[in-house]
């Protein structure tokens, strides 16, 4: 029988692997994370390929997979794909999206405490033997305005989990249509700015939404704010957001996205007021486990029944170049 081969060029969870190791028809490969290179080479048996954020999956890429069907992007933000060029070659990109949405929002509760009590910066002092009760003074958020930029399913959970200790949520989304239950006040951008203690971005990464916070919008939020992205590099303005703490308009940020991953020699990474994580949003043992479970069995309902969920290119199917390919 020919088999058709599954790519996992990334960290597989156990429950990804399982879901796949229950069809004799696919062949896994797994062999970890992978560099551009071997990625490139990896690519050419692939008939679907399963990946995270650190997967660039670029035309260069793709033109490396000639018998690639489809993308499974084991999480939700597909800005790593070149998703046109997916299209046009017939190869359907597949997501999770909410799988990982509860991980991200707690990964950003867990931020927003970090930089408001300095918790980073105060554990390295206490490790490096000092004991400055005074240096790190923090700022309680009960009673402090909270504004989200997009209320998705990330930005929802924050806004209840961000309720739950007191804060007011107010929230700026063109997108996603109110409803009776919002647990946030809509405004438009400026308002939400100027009154917002705590900026948090929870939109995906597109041409709108590039430099969503740039230069202008940071000058507009009030001295001492607060801005946190765990949502994408590249939303926030970096060279804007260090300014703005330079000069103390902002008293500090917190970050797990970059506008380059990973942000090795960047500004960003120079300022004990911005605290960083590795892209850990969505890493949860429970995430992983949900993503890696789903995304599985969403890439075998397409690769062995032609059955579509949670596609964000539909029309790939249809597209000139989008007839079944070899094996
Ligand atoms: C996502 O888009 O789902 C999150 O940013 C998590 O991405 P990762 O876990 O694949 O790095």
């Amino acid at each position: 029988m020919n088999r058709l081969q599954v790519l996992i060029p990334t960290r597989a969870a156990p429950e990804m692997l399982q879901a796949l190791a229950a069809h004799d028809e696919l062949e896994i490969v797994a062999p970890g994370n992978l560099n551009v290179e071997q990625l490139h080479k990896a690519l050419a048996h692939a008939h679907a390929v399963i990946i995270r954020s650190n997967n660039l999956l670029d035309a260069a890429a793709l033109a490396q997979a000639p018998r690639l069907r489809v993308i499974g992007r084991a999480g939700s933000g597909v800005d790593n794909v070149d998703v046109q060029e997916a299209t046009r070659r017939g190869v359907v990109v597949l997501n999770t999206p909410g799988a990982n949405a509860r991980a991200t929002a707690e990964h950003t509760l867990a931020m927003l405490f970090a930089v408001s009590r300095h918790i980073p910066a105060a554990h390295d002092s206490l490790h490096a033997g000092t004991w400055e009760k005074a240096r790190f003074l923090g700022t309680e958020l009960r009673g402090k305005t909270m504004g989200l930029l997009g209320v998705g399913r990330v930005g929802r959970i924050v806004a209840q989990l961000a309720r739950g200790i007191g804060m007011q949520v107010v929230a700026y989304d063109p997108y996603v249509p109110p409803h009776a239950d919002d647990p946030f006040e809509r405004m438009d951008l400026p308002v939400l700015l100027s009154m917002s203690h705590v900026v948090s971005v929870h939109v995906p990464l597109n041409e709108q939404t590039q430099h969503l916070l740039g230069r202008a919008e940071l000058a507009q939020l009030p001295q001492g704010a607060v801005v946190l992205n765990c949502a994408r590099g590249g939303i926030v303005d970096e060279e804007a957001l260090c300014d703005a703490i330079e000069s103390g308009h902002l008293a500090g940020a917190a970050l797990d996205v970059f506008e380059e991953e990973p942000p090795f020699g960047r500004r960003v990474l120079r300022f004990p007021q911005i605290v960083t994580t590795p892209h850990l949003g969505g890493s949860t043992r429970e995430a992983q486990g949900e993503v890696g479970r789903r995304i599985a069995q969403q890439v075998v309902a397409y690769l062995l029944r032609g059955e579509l969920q949670h596609c964000v290119n539909p029309h790939a199917v249809s597209s000139p170049d989008g007839a079944p390919r070899g094996t």
